[in-house]
This record gives C-alpha cells, structure tokens and sequence, in this order.
C-alpha cells in the first residue's frame, strides 16, 4: 500500500516509525514532516490544509490510506472532501468525518453528546454575548476554581482556570465580548472544576467495533511540579500506574462503550482514534474532553508499546472489521522525555544545529520541530524532539531517556527533569 501521513511532529514521526515496519507498506510518504520522517518517508510540503494540493498528491503517487494526524484538517472536513470526490472516496482516511469531529472542534458540541449519552463528566452551562449577564449570575453559584472554555479551537489555549469571582467575570467578558479567542470563544462553556489526576485513554474504532489502546498521562506545564504556561505536552508515560483493573473498567463500561454507541446512535461516521481526556475523581473516571485524534507526546510512548503491524490494524479500521483483530500490548513502561527551544511555549529561536543525537542508546528518538539544512538536523519549533524508552517500570524508563536527553544539545535546550513526579 501507499500510505500518506498528514502532520509535521513528534506524533506523525511515531506513526511513520512504526508504518514503516509493516510487509503492507509500498511507500510511505508525510506532508509535510520534519527531519525525523525524510529518513524513513518522503516528505512533501504541502500543508495539513491544503487539500486540493493533498488530492493532486494522492492522485499522482496512487496513495491507498490517509492518516491524519493534527485536529485541523479533521474538524475542517479533509475526510468528506475524499469521500465527495469520485476519484478519491476509495481513498482509506483514518481519522473521522467533518460531524464527528466537531466532538473536538466545539466543547459544546461534545458536552450535550456526554450529556445525551450519560457520560459522566462536569456539570456545566455555556454562553454567548447574549446570555452575558446569565453567565456572570452562573459564575456566583459556583466554587472557585471556575472553568472557562472557548467553545471552538484556540489551539490548546482555550481553557482558564480562574481562582477569583472578579477575574472569571472578566475573563468572560473578554472571551464573549471582545473576541479573546477570535471565533472560538463567541460561546462560552463554564464548567465545575474537577478535583482529581488526568490520564487519557485511547480508543481506536472503525465505528463499530474498537481496540482500548495503552492509557497514558502526559505533562503539559512547562515548569517542573506542574508550574508555569501550558506547553503542547513536555512528556508522557504510559501505562498510567493508577489506572488499574477496576478503574480500566470504569472507564470501559461508563466512557469508551457510550461513547462508541452514542457515536453510531447519532449517525456519526468514525474511523480513527479517540483520544478520551479524564479526571478521576475519587474512584471514578470523568471526561473533560474527547479529541479526534492521537496526543503528542502521548503517541510516543501509545504505539510503541503496540505490537500488532498497525497498517493491519488500520485496514481493519477501514473495512469495518477491527472485531478481527487482538490487539497485543508490550507489557513494559514507555517514558518520553520533550526536548524544547528555549523560551517556548512564548518566543523562542529556531534554526539551531543539533549534537549529539548519534550518541544516544536504548532510546528512541522521535523528531518533532526538526529539519534537515545541509544534511545537519537543525531545530525548527517549540517542541523540538521526544526521547521515548522502555523499563519494567516508569522510574525506569525515564532514566533511560534522561540518561539520553543529557547527550543532546542545542542552543536553548530544555525539558523537565521531574516528569512522574505525582506518580510516586
Ligand atoms: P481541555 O482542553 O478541555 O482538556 O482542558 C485543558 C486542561 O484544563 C485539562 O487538561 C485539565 O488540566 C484542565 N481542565 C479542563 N476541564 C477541567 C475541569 N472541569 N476541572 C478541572 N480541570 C479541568
Ligand atoms: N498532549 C495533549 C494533546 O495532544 O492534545
């Protein structure tokens, strides 16, 4: 099979690492990629939401599968493109259709889904410029912390959590009123706070039937003990330690089972991940958000602990036949540790010659913001690389990829050195 990854980062990286080990693969290609991928695909620039350009491509190396990484090409439709257009709707997409999407695309959206499906997750009420004054009187009735979320995508920044009445009134205000987010906050959803650790879980579904893939928890602040501005995700470990037998049926039979009905009773058409953001809250598993995709970091440290061929396991998701399939996990802890560009997630420089990297073992090593100039591996974004390793146990793991991470050098670097510190 021909195969196209959609994406640029440490995710899309993961993903073609691991399409390329599979006997299904002819030629693998990512648009538009990073230093990591032109070694195992072929890289095109063509950005995630160029789809006429997509279409040519697809069309002139007779590509069999697309696989779509980021969020935006999905909530913008890239899969109802491909099946509107006859010489591409045998085109495998794994990701979901353009209304299924929307279960990331509006917060809205995916809360009355929970809502009408009975999936436990915060009490809530959303708001427009209309209903102002109704959302400062809803404010008055809650406990602080008070949540704020833009209702659309404000790439990942999107959500306040305000300790003070006054603070949220106003942040209300400016995300109503004066357009914080642009578009995406012209509604508002306000929400409990939720006192409890995250972990996502990942489901992979061909609609019908779906896999639970490994959960895992990532890191997203950028300071150490969780401090500071949120960051894309600076490290992720998987499987989470406290997410045991019992939980793992909690969250099966409470969130991914309604959730994979609930898609089918809406008519809404899903071939792809599920990316199931949780709090538990005392023993139980509440959703804070669904996304309609794979995490990054999480995807480092997911797949490799998949050993099934994944290109089987998508041609499966694409023939509605996933039933057929058991999944095999490897038992072992996965850690990845983020390289970052120093000053990220604010201004930071790009550019920077990398060191070191053939000096690693035992790690592997996953490219996100990284090109090729003059055949030397340069930095080219915030988060710059993702150092994923196995051990029989999460410490473990992660001494490995510190251990590596400490051989690796650019101008700038940064990562945090205390990734599982709340799991001990
Ligand atoms: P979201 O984009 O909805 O995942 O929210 C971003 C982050 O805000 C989450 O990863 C949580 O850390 C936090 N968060 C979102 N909703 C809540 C909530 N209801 N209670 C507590 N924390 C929340
Ligand atoms: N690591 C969080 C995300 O991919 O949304």
């Amino acid at each position: 099979m021909n195969i196209l990854i959609l994406g640029s980062g440490g995710r899309e990286h993961t993903l073609a690492w691991k399409m390329a080990q599979s006997p299904l693969l002819k030629h693998l290609f990512v648009a538009p990629g990073n230093a990591g991928t032109e070694v195992i695909a072929k890289n095109v620039p063509i950005g995630v939401n160029d789809f006429e350009k997509i279409r040519e491509l697809v069309l002139q190396e007779k590509i069999d599968m697309v696989v779509v990484g980021p969020e935006d090409p999905l909530v913008n439709g890239v899969h109802d493109f491909f099946l509107n257009d006859t010489e591409l709707k045998h085109v495998a997409i794994i990701g979901p259709e353009k209304a299924a999407a929307t279960l990331e695309g509006s917060k809205e959206f995916a809360k009355e889904f929970m809502m009408r499906h009975d999936i436990p997750t915060a009490a809530y009420r959303s708001f427009n410029k209309d209903t102002l004054e109704e959302g400062y009187d809803f404010l008055d009735t809650l406990n602080p912390p008070y949540v704020l979320k833009a209702d659309g995508l404000a790439a990942g920044k999107g959500v306040l959590i305000l300790s003070d009445i006054q603070e949220a009134k106003s942040e209300l205000n400016a995300m109503l009123i004066d357009s914080k987010f642009g578009d995406a906050s012209a509604t508002v959803v306000i929400e409990e706070f939720l006192d409890g650790i995250e972990l996502s879980v990942f489901v992979l579904t061909d609609g019908t039937n779906y896999k639970i893939l490994p959960t895992a928890k990532d890191y997203k602040r950028i300071g150490e003990g969780d401090t500071g501005l949120n960051t894309g995700g600076m490290g992720a470990i998987s499987p989470v330690p406290f997410a045991d037998a019992a939980f793992m049926h909690k969250i099966h039979e409470n969130v991914v089972k309604p959730t994979v009905n609930g898609l089918r009773a809406d008519a809404l058409p899903y071939k792809g991940f599920i990316f199931i953001g949780l709090i538990k809250v005392g023993e139980e598993p509440k959703v804070i958000e669904y996304n309609v995709r794979l995490g990054d970091p999480e995807t480092e440290v997911v797949i490799p602990r998949i050993k099934n061929d994944l290109v089987e396991l998508f041609k499966a998701v694409s023939s509605s036949s996933l039933d057929r399939i058991d999944l095999e996990i490897d038992e072992r802890t996965a850690s990845t540790v983020m390289l970052v560009s120093g000053g990220y997630p604010e201004a930071y420089e790009k550019g920077k010659e990398m060191h070191g990297l053939e000096e690693t073992t035992d790690s592997l090593i996953f490219h996100a913001g990284t090109k090729l100039e003059n055949g030397k591996v340069v930095t080219n974004g915030g988060r710059v690389m993702a150092i994923t390793s196995f051990g029989d146990n999460f410490q473990e793991a992660l001494a490995t990829s510190y251990k590596n991470a400490a051989k690796i050098d650019f101008e700038g670097i940064n990562y945090r050195k205390d990734l599982g510190f709340d799991l001990n």
